[in-house]
């Protein structure tokens, strides 16, 4: 069935919406990105993907096209308009058309941004039976540049992991810089040792997940202890438990890593709580 997306202040059938060969997105992956939730047909997170959004653009030095409002207005529009219960919405923004392919950017006075969303409907979302086993990971060298702190849309290498992962019989990645562990493919790591929950801190080196800053909060809230720091794959495989979060997964176990069992090989009962407060306070505050 064809969905209803949103280019440049127009809602449209997927078939008809185009963006031109000249977008910058295109030519040169200059653009930015988010992935919010829907549960109830609800935005979870919204406010969070808004403000990471806004920071992306000002660091890339991007005009944004329209104000917080305006954006969740769409959301909520492609939301209705597509019936969406469960799944996610993915919007882009990028530095426009010029006209021409140029590495200088465009005066942003005569060349727009482009706006692009649409929805992806996965109805159980919440209730992946992959949370309940649990998923593998192998690790690979992380040579994505060095402002992953942005979200844009230079995701060649993730893609690559995700191939490098799925050729290795695993789910996904974990990406290695300096002997560390600085975060999975297109999700935040996290190690569970001794009750303690241990995940990077915050820096250029990975993206500031919105489902990190929440999970973060919400496991301090419930009086766990956590710990940001760097940690190594050894130390990950040595590990009572491991997780991953991110907007279009919320929390999942990880259960294998690099062929190594963690732990009990069986998700772990802080994982398995996390995602619980995470999905019942994410359905409490959605909007
Ligand atoms: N990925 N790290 C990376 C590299 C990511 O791409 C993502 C999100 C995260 C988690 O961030 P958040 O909790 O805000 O979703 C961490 C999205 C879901 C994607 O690319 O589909």
């Amino acid at each position: 069935m064809s969905r209803t997306v949103y280019v440049n202040g127009e809602y449209l059938p997927e078939e008809e919406a185009k963006v031109s060969i000249f977008d910058r997105g295109f030519l040169m992956a200059d653009g930015v990105y988010e992935v919010t939730s829907v549960l109830d047909g609800k935005l979870v997170d919204f406010e969070g993907h808004a403000k990471r959004l806004e920071r992306s653009l000002g660091e890339l030095e991007m005009k944004a096209p329209c104000t917080t409002g305006e954006l969740l207005e769409i959301h909520r529009e492609l939301v209705a308009k597509n019936g969406i219960e469960e799944g996610m919405i993915y919007l882009q923004i990028t530095r426009g058309s010029p006209g021409d392919r140029d590495f200088v950017f465009p005066d942003p006075e005569t060349t727009a941004p482009t706006i692009v969303l649409f929805t992806q409907n996965k109805p159980g979302l919440a209730d992946n039976p992959v949370a309940k086993q649990g998923i593998s990971v192998i690790s690979i060298e992380d040579i994505r540049w060095g402002r992953r702190d942005i979200k844009t849309v230079q995701l060649l290498y993730p893609s690559m992991g995700k191939m490098m992962a799925k050729k290795a019989g695993a789910d996904d990645a974990w990406l290695v810089e300096d002997g560390k562990v600085t975060e999975g493919t297109s999700n935040n790591a996290y190690i569970v040792k001794g009750g303690k929950i241990i995940t990077r801190a915050l820096s250029n080196d990975i993206l500031h997940g919105i489902t990190r800053a929440a999970v973060l909060r919400f496991a301090r809230e419930a009086q766990m202890e956590v710990e940001e720091r760097s940690f190594s794959i050894e130390e990950a495989q040595g590990a009572d438990e491991a997780f991953f979060t991110s907007a279009s997964a919320f929390v999942m176990p990880v259960v294998k890593i690099d062929g190594a069992e963690v732990g009990t090989g069986k998700p772990g009962p802080v994982a398995a709580r996390l995602r619980e407060i995470y999905l019942d306070e994410s359905r409490k505050t959605a909007i």
